[in-house]
C-alpha cells in the first residue's frame, strides 16, 4: 500500500477528500467478447483510469446473481458471477488496481438477495414461522383467506411491494416483502442471523483487500414496526419518496447496523470506508447516516436532484457543507450514476420522476448541445468543492442518455413492472465507446453490446477525445489535475456575488464561478482564467459555462 499512502494528504483519511470513479462492470470494458463488460475488461482499462487522474473506483455488482436487476439481486455474496469472470480475476483487478495507486469499493447488497439466493429458497421450503423464513420479511396476508397483501406498500419498480407464495403443500401461502423486484425478496435486519452473515461477508472482501464497500439502500434496510399502511406521493422524485416519514425509508433501527460495521471495519489497516447509497428528501437527514460512528460517507443525492438554477444550486451546496460539517463529515458531491438520467442531459431536461427514464416517445428531449455545455459546467464547478466526488463511467465522454433505445432492448425491471411506462434506467447504463472505429467501438473485439450503442457515439469514443484538446475527457483530466494541485478536495471555500444567476465561490487565490443564467455574465477586469469548461474568447462568461481564474 505503500504507492496509496501518498495519494491522501497526511493526517488525513483518503476517503474525505477522493475522487472515486463509478464503473458499471457490465458497460465498462469487455474482455470476454460476449456483450458484457467483465473484470478482466476493467484490468485491460486501468491505465486509461489512472491516466484520468481519479483516486478510487467503485465497481457495482459483479457477484454470483440470475441479473434480474442488473446484479443488484444477489445469489452468493463471496463469489463472482461468470459472466464477469472469477475470484482470481477479482484478485487479479485489485493487484493491479493498488498498483497504480487505485483504491477500489465494492457494491454490498445487504437490503435484499435474489430470490435464488439458498436461504430464500430453503425459505420457501421451510414454511410458515420457521427460523428459515425469520431471515426475510414473510407475512401472512389480510382477507378472509389471506389473498390480500399485508399491507398497500408499492415497489420502488412499481406494482404492489409483495408476493404471495405456493406453500409446499401446493396451496397458496405466505406473503413475502420486496422493496424492489419480486425476485429481490428483502431480509429481516431484526434477525440475528441475517446480522452475522453480513458481517462474514464484510470480512470476506476486507481480507481479500477491498478498500470499502458502497452500501446499497442504506436507507431501507429496517422497515417500522407493525409494517403499517402508506401510500407514496405519486411520481416521487427520488427513491426516497418526497416524505420525511416513509415506513420502510430512513428508519433510526438502521444506524445500530452501521455502528456494528464501522467497528468491524476499523479492525482492518488503511482507513477502509462505507459509503451508504441512503436516498433521502432532505441534507439534515442524510447527514445522519455519516455521524462520527457510522458511515465514512453517503451520497449527496439532494445535490444530484437540484435543477439548473443559480439559487437551488447554490443554496444546496451550502445546506450541504452545512449539515455534513455539522457531524464532522465530509461532503459528497454527485452528478451521475446508473441509476438517473445521465447529467449531461439531466440538466437540460424537465422534471424526471424517479426511474422515469427518457425514451424514444418522450417528448420534447433535451438538446444535446445545452446538455453537454450545462453538463460540463456542472462538473467544472463540482470538482472544485471540498469534499469527495464521485464520477460515474462516460461522464468523462461528456455522453448523453441513450434516448432512443427500442423497447425489445429494453432490461430495467421498471420497464416490465410498469408495462412501459416508466423507460427506466437503461439509457445510463450503454457500454461504453473506447475507439471510434472498432466494433462495439471498442468495448470488445466481437461487435456485441448487451444495449445498442448510438451510431453518433464514435465521436465520444476514448481514442477520439484523446487527440482533442477541447474534447470532455481533456476538460476531466485538467480539472482532477487542477484540483489536486490545488488541494481543493480538503479545506473550506468563500462565498462571492456574482449576481443572481452566478454561483461563485473562491479556493484561496482561485475563483470559480459558473453562469447559469442567459446573458453572458462579465468577468472580473485583470482576471486570468485557469480552467474553463467550454472554449470561449473576450472577457464574458458565456451563459452555461464555467471557469476557474485568478486576479493579478
Ligand atoms: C440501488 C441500486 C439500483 C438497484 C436497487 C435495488 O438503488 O443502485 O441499481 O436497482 O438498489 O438493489
Amino acid at each position: 500500500m505503500a504507492q496509496l499512502e501518498q495519494i491522501a494528504a497526511p493526517g488525513s483519511e483518503w476517503w474525505r477528500s477522493a475522487v472515486i470513479y463509478q464503473i458499471y462492470p457490465r458497460s465498462f470494458a469487455d474482455a470476454s467478447g460476449d456483450g458484457i463488460g467483465d473484470l478482466p475488461g476493467i484490468t485491460s482499462r486501468l491505465d486509461s483510469l489512472k491516466d484520468l487522474g481519479i483516486d478510487a473506483i467503485w465497481l457495482s455488482p459483479f457477484m454470483t446473481s440470475p441479473q434480474h436487476d442488473a446484479g443488484y439481486d444477489v445469489a452468493d455474496y463471496r463469489d463472482v458471477d461468470p459472466l464477469f469472470g472469477t475470484l482470481a480475476d477479482f484478485d487479479e483487478m485489485l493487484a493491479q488496481a493498488h498498483a497504480r495507486g487505485i483504491r477500489v469499493i465494492v457494491d454490498l447488497v445487504p437490503n435484499h438477495s435474489s430470490d435464488q439466493h439458498p436461504w430464500f429458497q430453503e425459505a420457501l421450503k421451510a414454511g410458515p414461522g420457521s427460523p428459515e423464513r425469520a431471515r426475510y420479511v414473510f407475512r401472512d396476508g389480510r382477507g378472509k383467506n389471506g389473498e390480500l397483501p399485508p399491507n398497500n406498500w408499492e415497489s420502488v419498480f412499481g406494482g404492489g411491494m409483495w408476493e404471495r407464495v405456493v406453500e409446499a403443500d401446493g396451496t397458496p401461502g405466505q406473503w413475502y416483502l420486496h422493496i424492489f423486484d419480486a425476485t429481490q425478496p428483502d431480509f429481516d435486519w431484526t434477525n440475528e442471523e441475517v446480522k452475522e452473515e453480513f458481517r462474514s461477508i464484510l470480512r470476506f472482501w476486507l481480507d481479500r483487500g477491498v478498500d470499502g464497500f458502497r452500501v446499497d439502500v442504506a436507507h431501507g434496510m429496517v422497515k417500522e414496526a407493525g409494517l403499517p399502511d402508506y401510500a407514496p406521493v405519486a411520481d416521487a422524485d427520488s427513491m426516497g419518496g418526497n416524505d420525511e416519514d416513509v415506513p420502510y425509508w430512513g428508519q433510526d433501527g438502521v444506524h445500530d447496523i452501521y455502528r456494528d460495521w464501522h467497528q468491524l471495519l476499523a479492525e482492518y489497516d488503511g482507513d477502509r470506508a462505507l459509503c451508504g447509497e441512503a436516498w433521502l428528501p432532505t441534507l439534515k437527514q442524510t447527514a445522519l447516516w455519516v455521524r462520527p460512528d457510522e458511515m465514512h460517507q453517503t451520497f449527496n443525492f439532494p445535490y444530484l436532484m437540484t435543477a439548473w438554477d443559480a439559487k437551488a444550486l447554490g443554496d444546496v451546496i451550502r445546506e450541504s457543507l452545512d449539515e455534513f460539517g455539522k457531524v464532522g463529515a465530509p461532503s459528497t458531491w454527485v452528478l451521475s450514476n446508473h441509476d438517473t438520467v445521465r447529467h449531461t442531459t439531466r440538466l437540460a431536461a424537465t422534471r424526471l420522476p424517479h426511474g422515469e427514464g427518457i425514451g424514444p416517445k418522450t417528448p420534447n428531449k433535451p438538446a444535446p448541445e445545452i446538455s453537454l455545455a450545462r453538463g460540463r459546467a456542472a462538473t467544472t464547478l463540482m470538482l472544485a468543492l471540498p469534499g469527495s466526488a464521485y464520477l460515474y463511467q462516460g461522464e468523462e465522454l461528456g455522453l448523453p442518455e441513450a434516448m432512443e433505445i427500442p423497447d425489445e432492448f429494453r432490461q430495467d425491471p421498471t420497464w416490465f413492472r410498469t408495462e412501459g411506462k416508466r423507460y427506466g434506467r437503461d439509457g445510463c447504463r450503454v457500454p461504453l465507446p473506447w475507439e471510434a472505429d472498432a466494433p462495439a467501438f471498442g468495448f470488445n473485439d466481437t461487435g456485441l453490446s448487451w444495449l445498442p450503442q448510438p451510431a453518433e457515439w464514435a465521436e465520444y469514443a476514448r481514442d477520439a477525445e484523446s487527440s482533442d484538446p477541447t474534447s470532455t475527457l481533456a476538460l476531466y483530466k485538467e480539472l482532477l489535475a487542477a484540483r489536486r494541485e490545488h488541494g481543493f478536495g480538503n479545506g473550506s471555500l468563500i462565498w462571492e456575488d456574482a449576481g443572481k444567476d452566478a454561483v461563485a465561490f473562491r479556493r484561496g487565490d482561485v475563483h470559480v464561478v459558473a453562469n447559469l443564467g442567459t446573458k453572458p455574465l462579465p468577468l472580473p477586469a485583470g482576471a486570468t482564467v485557469i480552467l474553463k469548461s467550454q472554449p470561449f474568447d473576450g472577457d464574458a462568461l458565456p451563459v452555461d459555462t464555467a471557469v476557474w481564474y485568478t486576479t493579478a
